[in-house]
């Protein structure tokens, strides 16, 4: 459990807030680039971190990241003329650059010099691979994208998808450590694995042994959450996974040379989340049965990627295309009779599984409320690293960990099965390590 004022703090995430300044101090993934098909394509509204804001694609094709309120009058610059390099306010044609310059202000006086005088706030926006990233924090220039492989591998070899989920970004990223939730909410009745996994290998001993020993080890920007299952007479099974700050989890593969993948829970505000969901192979391009499977789920049902038809129709709202059809308001379109003859759960697909659950908890879980036992170690380890995080800067003005060293992102999980008497630490400290051009170390 957590008092009330250290659970504001692990979620609250407003400019004013110390939660909100630390997330700040590192770059934000917000945009698939496809939401911005091309030069001077229309803007978009964009909320992130509690911010109203507004994001277009110059005639350069720079990706821009502006305040959607007008420097004027405050008229908002989505319904703006997005044209010859700039956003132009629809009210009384005031023009800005992607760097939040005013370039023109046609209803001044021609020797005017007031343009010069005004600034839009804008943030600083990069993009790679098919992923466009912004940075809101203070420093100039900003630091390093982080050094995330999943980002940094060519297109073919990713996928990514986004969608909205109504609830705070950290009891999101809560569910994406906690190794011992798959047996259950996950699990098909027939072979105890989840949708699309055989019950072979790793993903055999996960679904054969419910009850996971966890233990937890502290990174430069992270820890590493660890479940110990049986395998054979004289071997564990581990599962190494990755919380990084501020909000990515990472989570190991199993079987034949796998891809992998993690999520990114970015907050929207406090109320609700962007979540990001990767799945890449470090060495080849996703193979076509792994990317049907993620466009079209397998069985009848989603994996963690929202498939092809998974969303209601686009609104103009913030992240208006990412809403699911499967949604509180109905329920996630679950199904009685599945749950009795098919699945633990009621909800078809795995990221809908966890989105209903996640939603019900409340849009910020009520954590002085809960009971914790030994299989929320992991949970308990990442409050501890993000609030460490935050109350050095709250108290010391402490930059958080690793802003500025890239390749403290450039990690991976990992699983393996070992003789009962190793220790994992020594025995996957490198398979930890991302190594451009080496497959993931599986089991
Ligand atoms: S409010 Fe935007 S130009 Fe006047
Ligand atoms: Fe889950």
């Amino acid at each position: 459990m957590l008092n009330p004022a250290d659970n504001a703090l692990l979620t609250q995430v407003g400019a004013a807030t110390p939660g909100g300044q630390v997330m700040r101090r590192y770059w934000l993934p917000f945009l698939l680039s496809g939401e911005l098909p091309a030069p001077d394509a229309p803007p978009a509204r964009i909320r992130l971190l509690g911010e109203d804001l507004v994001t277009f694609r110059d005639s350069t094709s720079k990706v821009a990241l502006v305040a959607n309120s007008c420097p004027h009058r405050g008229a908002s610059l989505f319904f703006g003329r997005n044209e010859e390099s700039g956003l132009r306010c629809v009210y009384h044609g005031w023009k800005f650059d992607t760097e939040g310059a005013c370039v023109d202000m046609p209803n001044e006086p021609a020797e005017s010099n007031f343009k010069h005088k005004i600034r839009l706030t804008a943030y600083p926006c990069v993009e790679r691979n098919g992923v466009v990233w912004t940075y809101m924090g203070p420093q100039s220039p900003p630091p390093a994208l982080p050094s995330l492989e999943w980002n940094m591998v060519p297109p073919a070899q990713a996928h990514v998808t986004k969608r909205v989920q109504r609830n705070n970004w950290f009891q999101g990223l809560e569910g994406g450590i906690d190794s011992s939730h798959v047996n259950f909410i996950h699990a098909l009745l027939s072979t105890g694995a989840s949708p699309g996994r055989t019950a072979q290998g790793g993903f055999g001993y996960m679904a054969n042994d419910k009850h996971p020993r966890f233990e937890t080890l502290d990174t430069e920007a992270g820890t590493l959450v660890t479940a110990r299952r049986n395998a054979e007479a004289d071997s564990y099974y581990w599962r190494v996974n990755h919380y990084l700050l501020p909000f990515y989890t990472l989570f190991p593969p199993s079987g034949k040379d796998p891809a992998a993948s993690g999520h990114a829970w970015v907050p929207i505000d406090d109320d609700s989340t962007i979540v990001f969901h990767w799945t890449y192979h470090p060495v080849r391009p996703l193979a076509d049965a792994e990317l049907t499977a993620m466009h079209n789920g397998v069985g009848g049902q989603d994996g963690f990627h929202p498939s092809e038809g998974a969303m209601l129709p686009a609104t103009s709202v913030p992240f208006g295309a990412f809403y699911p059809r499967q949604n509180a308001d109905n329920d996630y379109l679950q199904s009685r009779e599945a749950q009795r003859t098919e699945r633990f759960s009621s909800v078809a697909g795995g990221w809908a599984q966890d989105a209903g659950v996640q939603e019900s908890m409340g849009t910020v879980c009520p954590r002085p409320n809960e009971h914790l036992g030994t299989s929320d170690l992991g949970i308990i380890s990442a409050r501890r690293v993000f609030l460490k995080a935050v109350l050095a800067f709250r108290d010391r003005r402490e930059e958080p960990p690793a802003v500025n060293d890239p390749d403290a992102w450039f990690v991976r999980p990992a699983g393996a099965v070992l003789p009962r008497d190793a220790e994992w630490v020594p025995a996957m400290r490198e398979s930890l390590l991302a190594r451009a051009g080496t497959p993931f170390a599986v089991a």
